[in-house]
C-alpha cells in the first residue's frame, strides 16, 4: 500500500495536520518526519527522541522547512514523568493533534543482544524491552489522548512486530523483544476500545513495518533476502499509506506494511 504524497495523511481532515513522531531521529521515524515535512497539508511536525535536539539529520531537515514546521523535542520515554511533561509542550506548539505515530524501540544496544536461548535471558533485558517497546507506547497514549482532535479525523499509530505476535511465534528466541511488543499489542489494543469509546472520530493502529534497513535491523540482516528489506523511504511510504487509508472502523487492528491482518 503506498501514500500519495499528494493528499493528507489522515483521511478526512480538511485543516492542515499537526503531528508527533517519536523516534523521529533515525530509522523509520525519520524517514516518516521527512515524509510528513514535505507534504502540504501538515501543518507543523514535532519530531521526539532522546537527543532529538542534536540530530544532524533532524536541523538539516529543519533548515530545509519553510518557518518553523518541524520542531525537535528531547524526550526519554521510559522516564514516566517525562512523559508526562509532554502534554504542556505539544498545547504550546501545536492547537490540537491529528496524528501521532510513536516508532521509538529498542531491539538491541550496548547491553542488550536478542537472546538465542533462555539461558542467555536477563531481567534487564525484559526490563530494558518492556519499559520501551511495551510500556512507553501505552503510557504516551494516555498523555497524548485529550490532544486527540474531536472534530476532525485523528490517527494514534505505535510500531509494533511481527516477531510480537503470540500466534505466529515459530521460530522462538528473541523473548525480551517478543514478549515487550506482545505486550504492546495487548495495552494498544485496549487502548483502541476505550479511545473508540471517548474519540468515536480516531483510529488507533498497531503497525509492523517489515524488516527495513535501519541501525535497529543493521546486525540481523545477513539472512535477509534483498526483496525483503525495504529501505526507510519505501517502509516510511508505506506505514503513511496504511494510515491515510484508515478509519475507525479499522481502530484496534494489527496491520503489516501490507495491508494484511496479523495474528495476534
Ligand atoms: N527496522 C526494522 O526492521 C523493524 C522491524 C519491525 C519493527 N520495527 C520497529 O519499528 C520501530 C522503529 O525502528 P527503527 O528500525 O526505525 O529503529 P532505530 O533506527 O533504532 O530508531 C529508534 C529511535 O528510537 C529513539 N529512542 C530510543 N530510545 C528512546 C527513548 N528511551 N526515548 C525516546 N526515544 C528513544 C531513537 O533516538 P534517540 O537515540 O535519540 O533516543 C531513535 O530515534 C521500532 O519500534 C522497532 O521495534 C523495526
Amino acid at each position: 500500500m503506498s501514500f500519495d504524497p499528494t493528499t493528507p495523511p489522515v483521511a478526512g481532515i480538511t485543516q492542515g495536520a499537526h503531528v508527533l513522531i517519536t523516534g523521529g531521529s533515525s530509522g523509520i521515524g525519520l524517514g516518516l518526519v521527512r515524509e510528513l515535512v514535505a507534504n502540504r497539508h501538515v501543518a507543523a511536525v514535532t519530531a521526539v527522541s532522546r537527543r532529538a535536539t542534536q540530530s544532524d539529520a533532524l536541523s538539516a531537515l529543519a533548515d530545509e522547512c519553510a518557518g518553523d514546521r518541524l520542531k525537535m523535542l528531547d524526550c526519554d520515554l521510559t522516564d514516566e514523568a517525562s512523559i508526562e511533561r509532554l502534554p504542556a509542550w505539544l498545547r504550546a506548539h501545536h492547537p490540537r493533534l491529528h496524528l501521532v505515530i510513536n516508532t521509538a524501540g529498542i531491539l538491541h544496544d550496548q547491553n542488550l543482544r536478542p537472546e538465542r536461548s533462555i539461558t542467555q535471558l536477563t531481567r534487564n533485558a525484559l526490563d530494558q524491552a518492556f519499559a520501551l517497546n511495551a510500556f512507553a507506547p501505552i503510557l504516551l497514549a494516555r498523555a497524548v489522548m485529550p490532544l486527540l482532535d474531536r472534530e476532525e479525523a485523528s490517527v494514534f499509530a505505535s510500531l509494533s512486530a511481527r516477531v510480537g505476535s503470540i500466534g505466529d511465534n515459530r521460530l522462538g528466541g528473541w523473548y525480551a523483544y517478543r514478549a515487550s511488543k506482545a505486550a504492546q499489542n495487548q495495552l494498544i489494543r485496549t487502548f483502541a476500545i476505550e479511545l473508540s469509546r471517548r474519540n468515536p472520530k480516531a483510529c488507533c493502529l498497531l503497525l509492523h513495518p517489515g524488516t527495513v534497513d535501519t541501525p535497529l535491523s543493521t546486525p540481523f540482516q545477513a539472512n535477509v533476502p534483498a526483496e525483503k528489506l525495504f529501505s526507510i523511504e519505501r517502509a516510511s511510504n508505506q506505514l503513511l499509506g496504511i494510515i491515510a487509508a484508515a478509519s475507525p472502523a479499522d481502530s484496534g487492528r494489527f496491520i503489516a506494511w501490507d495491508g494484511s491482518d496479523i495474528a495476534w
